[in-house]
């Protein structure tokens, strides 16, 4: 038998499971110390697992040798300790913890392992960089939100599972090493050291993949999965993120959508126990854009965007009526209530929607029986009338302006929108709002490339009363495409798919690709459409976003267990790292820096 520092010793119970029905039982707990106090005599510790802190006694009057043990010990040591539970004397109970009303006092300890100071404290509201906490992960990870959130993570993939078992989904994996999947990220490639010169790339989601187990008769296919985008990062996106993506046969948009909405009742009855009440709100994207900037919007709250171009066109006010000459468009944001706002503060404003290219913002204060504003003057009475009725402006109003072409408008102020929803402090946080958003375009074009780009990607089906308008005004055209808004935030997005070789081979060509390009990139595709493909449409979820919101968490890294910086690194490992001469030349590859 090797050395075995566990010996004979078990644990009998989780360290957040002991209460006064125990007392008298002898138990052993085994964790890690988080913290040692010295009661001139008596030591005390909180012996800390993933489910809780049980406090555990050493009496020098009980047994003199543990006790001298108990000195050695410091926090994040790992002990095992068996001892009888005992009720805490008067006075010393603690309501705040599940196992306040005990204690253990050990008649025997073991050391497992001793710990160096850990880099911070393994407490909650710790003040530490996030720098500090990436690099020591292991430890971060011990804090009990932390803890917390991985539970609940697994827990939501616990009830997706059974949530789809039940409606007859398989799991079924698919490649990481494959071709580039197009969904509008740039790809993360890896050399092949047996095919030099050429590489795979890592998908950006299994779409293909999918499509094609429907095609082999699958039916409904669901997998939690990692996809890979390089792209830049936000609190949240992340360069690996995991989906919980499905495929369905023979459907339409809102056998989908019911099939998503009962999912997402069972993740947060099974994680939160909250009721969630399907059917969702629906909107289409073109009323989400018009009323509150985003095609994810925000609906925990008002403020929502008037259009106001038509009264202003032929005003005196320059920077409104040459916009609208130039295909731009003006819009209001009525701030409810603001007009106490400084000159501070609508600067910062204006700072604000700067970074979403807006030029200006305008400003109008609602006094009682005049409006104090930097443009009033150059409306007439009847523009102003107009306004009044339009943005609804009472005395105490603040209103907002922003004139630009219609992408850059919508964005500002919607942003501004969600901005001034968190300023206000007008957001119930504990309010989950789910919105369908429907009927996107199935195209926009990138002014960059000078080219069409599907908005979602290219093998979304155009809806069917729309497909006559593919060739002459593209951009007209709809898709039959769904994406679930929680919160503000893009949780999920998908749609029915083209089934028809003929119809896939039109979009390629409307996305500028010719035949040649797309027979090289997606001929697999095509003679798979050609072999009897059934109808079929699907939706992939960001799991790490539904888990952020499910936690409370405000940044994704927190619901990952080891996540990326804004850099793409990892903190913890040193990826990425650079590789050898002799790994290089195995890959045929040079490098040029
Ligand atoms: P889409 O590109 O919309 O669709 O991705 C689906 C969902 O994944 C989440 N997501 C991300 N989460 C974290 N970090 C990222 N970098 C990131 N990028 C996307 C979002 C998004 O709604 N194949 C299609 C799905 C389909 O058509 O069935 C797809 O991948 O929450
Ligand atoms: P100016 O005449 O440029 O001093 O602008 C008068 C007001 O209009 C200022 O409050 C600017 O912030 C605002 N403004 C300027 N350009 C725009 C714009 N494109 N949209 C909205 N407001 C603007």
């Amino acid at each position: 038998m090797p050395d075995d520092i566990l010996g004979e010793m078990r644990r009998t119970h989780n360290c957040c499971e002991l209460d006064a029905g125990s007392v008298g039982k002898e138990v052993v707990l085994m964790g890690w110390v988080q913290r040692r106090r010295d009661h001139g005599g008596v030591i005390f510790i909180d012996l800390r697992d993933r489910e809780g802190i049980t406090q555990v006694v050493f009496n020098p009057e009980k047994d003199i040798k543990i006790h001298e043990k108990a000195h050695a010990i410091r926090n994040e040591y790992v002990i095992g300790v068996r001892g009888i539970v005992d009720n805490r004397p008067e006075g010393m109970t603690n309501p705040n913890l599940k196992t306040g009303e005990i204690e253990i006092t050990v008649v025997e300890i073991k050391i497992l392992n001793v710990a160096k100071t850990p880099p911070f404290s393994i407490e909650d509201k710790v003040d530490v960089s996030e720098t500090i906490r990436l690099k020591y992960r292991h430890i971060d990870l011990r804090r009990t939100q932390m803890q917390s959130n991985m539970i609940k993570r697994h827990k939501a993939a616990v009830s997706v599972r059974n949530y789809l078992d039940r409606l007859g989904f398989l799991e079924i994996e698919t490649p990481v090493l494959t071709r580039s999947t197009p969904e509008g990220a740039r790809d993360y490639l890896v050399p092949s050291r047996v095919n030099p010169g050429q590489f795979y790339a890592l998908p950006q989601s299994p779409q293909l993949f999918k499509q094609l187990l429907m095609i082999s008769g699958f039916d409904r296919y669901y997998q939690i999965v990692r996809c890979f985008r390089d792209e830049d990062l936000r609190a949240d996106r992340q360069p690996e993120f995991t989906q919980i993506d499905m495929e369905m046969s023979f459907v339409g948009e809102n056998d989908i959508m019911d099939m998503a909405e009962g999912m997402m009742k069972e993740i947060f009855n099974d994680v939160l126990g909250v009721g969630i009440k399907p059917p969702f709100l629906r909107l289409s994207y073109k009323d989400s854009i018009s009323r509150f900037g985003l095609d994810r919007p925000d609906i925990r709250f008002g403020l929502e965007l008037k259009d106001i171009s038509d009264i202003v066109e032929k005003s005196g006010f320059k920077v409104f009526s040459s916009v609208i000459k130039k295909g731009g468009i003006v819009k209001a944001l009525n701030a409810k209530g603001c007009s106490y706002f400084s000159r501070k503060e609508i600067d910062d404003l204006a700072e604000f929607v700067a970074v979403y290219n807006a030029r200006g913002l305008a400003w109008i204060k609602v006094k009682e029986d005049t409006w104090q504003s930097p443009i009033t003057k150059f409306f007439t009475d009847e523009e102003k009338e107009a306004l009044s009725r339009r943005i609804e402006m009472e005395p105490g109003d603040l209103v907002f302006f922003v004139a630009d072409q219609p992408k850059v408008t919508n964005e500002a102020l919607g942003h501004l929108r969600n901005h001034l929803g968190k300023k206000l402090d007008i957001i119930n946080e504990n309010e989950f709002s789910f919105v369908w958003v429907t009927d996107f375009p199935l195209l926009e074009y990138d002014e960059t490339e000078k080219r069409f780009q599907a908005l979602h990607h290219p093998f979304t089906a155009p809806l069917e009363k729309d497909l006559k308008l593919l060739k002459d005004d593209p951009l007209a055209v709809r898709s039959r495409a769904y994406d679930l808004v929680l919160n503000g935030s893009e949780i999920g997005g998908g749609s029915i798919r083209i089934h028809n070789k003929d119809q896939q081979e039109k979009v390629f060509e409307t996305l500028g690709m010719d035949k040649e390009t797309y027979e090289e990139k997606f001929g697999f595709l095509l003679s798979a459409l050609d072999s009897g493909a059934p109808p079929h449409g699907g939706i992939a979820f960001g799991f790490d976003r539904l888990v952020m919101i499910l936690c409370g968490q405000p940044s994704i890294r927190d619901v990952i267990a080891f996540p990326k910086t804004q850099k793409a690194a990892c903190l913890l490992t040193n990826a990425p790292a650079e590789i050898s001469k002799s790994q290089l030349d195995e890959l045929s590859l040079k490098l040029r820096i």
